[in-house]
């Protein structure tokens, strides 16, 4: 289903032991992002997957979402919807709550940055257990978007985050087991 085959991409891709917590073995990408064969190539993949599909609007989830969102945006013609962290969006915005391993977290989106109807993928860097995305989802279908697919940088497939998006399209690069 990769067009392009994307395994070698994984050479660049920095492995710190334990990051943020012990026992976390943290995928680190910006050595990935550094390489300029490295990026263009991980960028024309994302893109190529939604070549064709009507995309209106890619939305990049804060923070590492915004890395990647507009230089998909830039090659599918496509315009870029910020998903903001609360408190950071000047207009009227929808807002979510979602749970995570120790309280709770917040993501906002301006009310008029979808308009009914429009074609939106989402993207973030990393699928761990898929609880900013589905939150994501829950703004987008407030807002009438219709969802044309999920898209990550990184799924760790040992999580099983993707169960949570049986109905959608979700597309990873790299995948780690
Ligand atoms: C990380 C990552 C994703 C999310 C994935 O963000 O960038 O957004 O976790 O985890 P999940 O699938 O279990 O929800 P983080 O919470 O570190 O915030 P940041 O991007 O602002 O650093």
């Amino acid at each position: 289903q990769n067009a392009i085959n994307c395994e070698p991409l994984k050479d660049l891709v920095r492995t710190v032991p334990d990051f943020p917590k012990p026992g976390i073995l943290f995928y680190d990408i910006t050595t990935l992002l550094k390489d300029k064969a490295g990026f263009a190539q991980m960028i024309d993949a994302l893109a190529a997957h939604y070549i064709g599909k009507d995309v209106d609007l890619i939305l990049g989830i804060e923070a590492r979402g915004f890395i990647f969102g507009p230089a998909m945006a830039y090659r599918l013609n496509a315009g870029f919807v910020p998903v903001r962290k609360p408190k950071k969006l000047p207009a009227p915005t929808a807002k979510v709550t979602y749970d995570l391993e120790y309280g709770s977290d917040s993501l906002e989106i301006h009310l008029d940055a979808i308009e009914p109807g429009q074609r939106v993928v989402i993207v973030d860097d990393l699928l761990a257990t898929g609880g900013t995305m589905q939150a994501t989802v829950q703004l987008v279908k407030q807002l009438g978007g219709e969802i044309a697919g999920l898209a990550f940088a990184v799924e760790l497939d040992f999580l099983r985050g993707r169960q949570k998006f049986a109905e959608y399209d979700v597309f990873s690069l790299l995948h780690y087991s």
